[in-house]
């Protein structure tokens, strides 16, 4: 750690998922199948998606609102924003730069993107934390916002039936009583297995040229199986090891709030850990995996629904297209949802 490092709190987070819901009877109508074969290989009964002239967008500036309100930091106190999408509305202008603009963010303030799949909140948190660390920027608003149902392919059985839409939002600060929430953090990447899950954008060569062989479709195309092998042998063991670099024991840490890919994969961490069921958080159930934005959506929900106690410790990991992956083991402060 540099010296005289600044600590981080976090200060508010917020969720926004669409109202429409999807459930897995409805999918009948597309393709054959059933609710028990979804619930039983997913944990999944149905899902939210935007509809109309709704996008990722919209649910991005709805959860940063919720997520600024509760920091109790005036909007234009924000110094810096980092949006993580793993396939937003549009390319440009970004999903931070525009959110900057519906905020009616005046200051001139940096704003980008983070392409880190479902692993995107926990390396949005630790590029802000290398920026509120080293006192570089001071407000940080953190914006997790997919619309997956845009780029899903509705006629791959394999696929569709596992994402939603959400988004979340976190304001982390430069702390002002010296107490650190990240404990510890980590977060990795291999390219060299990144087919497992892609999405090639359409695309074309100069009209003079030779065109590509193959143009990309916009679509997810995952290899279903292998993502799950890679999670299970991947995630469980890099969240053990987060753990035992926070200087807290597995047990001593109050929940496990992993990204909702699977149920069956939270199960595999949750064993790791020897977790008891009320220390997971999974509302999979209801939302499908809605990708970086899962681990925000769960925190809140949890909270709301009275399955999280403030204050409290957990233990929050994400893994997605890249292969990316990462680990966070935070403080959960009163009142920050
Ligand atoms: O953020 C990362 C996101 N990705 C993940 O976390 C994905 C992890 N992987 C998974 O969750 C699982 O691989 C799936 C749930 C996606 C698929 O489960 P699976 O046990 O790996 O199924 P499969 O793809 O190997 O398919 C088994 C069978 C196939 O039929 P045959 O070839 O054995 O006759 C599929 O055609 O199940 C069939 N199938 C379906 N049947 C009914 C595939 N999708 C469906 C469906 N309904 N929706």
């Amino acid at each position: 750690m540099v010296k005289d490092f600044i600590p981080l709190k976090i200060a508010g987070v917020g969720y926004s998922v669409p109202e429409t819901v999807i459930t897995n009877e409805d999918l009948k109508k597309l393709y054959e199948t059933s609710d028990e074969w979804i619930y039983t290989r997913t944990g999944i009964k149905e899902r939210r998606v935007v509809s109309g002239n709704e996008t990722a967008i919209d649910l991005g500036l709805d959860a940063a609102k919720k997520a600024i309100d509760k920091s109790k930091i005036d909007v234009n106190d924000i110094d810096c924003i980092i949006s993580a999408a793993s396939a937003p509305p549009q390319l440009y202008p970004t999903l931070s730069c525009t959110l900057q603009d519906k905020l009616g963010i005046k200051s001139k303030i940096p704003a980008f993107d983070l392409t880190a799949a479902c692993t995107g909140l926990i390396y949005a948190l630790q590029v802000a934390r290398g920026f509120i660390g080293t006192g570089i920027y001071k407000n940080i608003l953190i914006v997790a916002a997919d619309n997956n149902s845009k780029i899903t392919d509705w006629t791959d059985r394999g696929t569709s039936i596992l994402f939603g839409d959400g988004a979340g939002a976190m304001v982390v600060t430069a702390s002002d009583d010296g107490v650190d929430d990240v404990l510890s953090l980590n977060i990795s990447a291999d390219g060299s297995i990144g087919q497992m899950i892609q999405t090639n954008m359409p695309s074309q060569c100069c009209p003079l040229v030779k065109q590509a062989d193959e143009v990309g479709t916009g679509k997810i195309i995952m290899d279903g199986k292998e993502v799950y092998k890679f999670a299970v042998t991947t995630v469980p063991k890099y969240v053990a090891e987060c753990i035992s670099k926070s200087g807290l024991t597995a047990e001593e840490i109050d929940y496990l709030i992993p990204h909702q890919a699977n149920q069956r994969i939270i199960e595999s961490i949750q064993n790791r850990l020897k977790y008891t069921d009320d220390k997971v958080i999974s509302n999979i159930k209801y939302y499908g995996n809605t990708s970086a934005a899962s681990i925000p959506i769960a925190l809140v929900e949890g909270v709301e629904q009275g399955k999280i106690k403030l204050p409290s410790t957990a233990v929050l990991c994400g893994f997605g297209a890249g292969m990316t992956w990462g680990a966070a083991v935070l403080r959960l402060r009163e009142g920050i949802c």
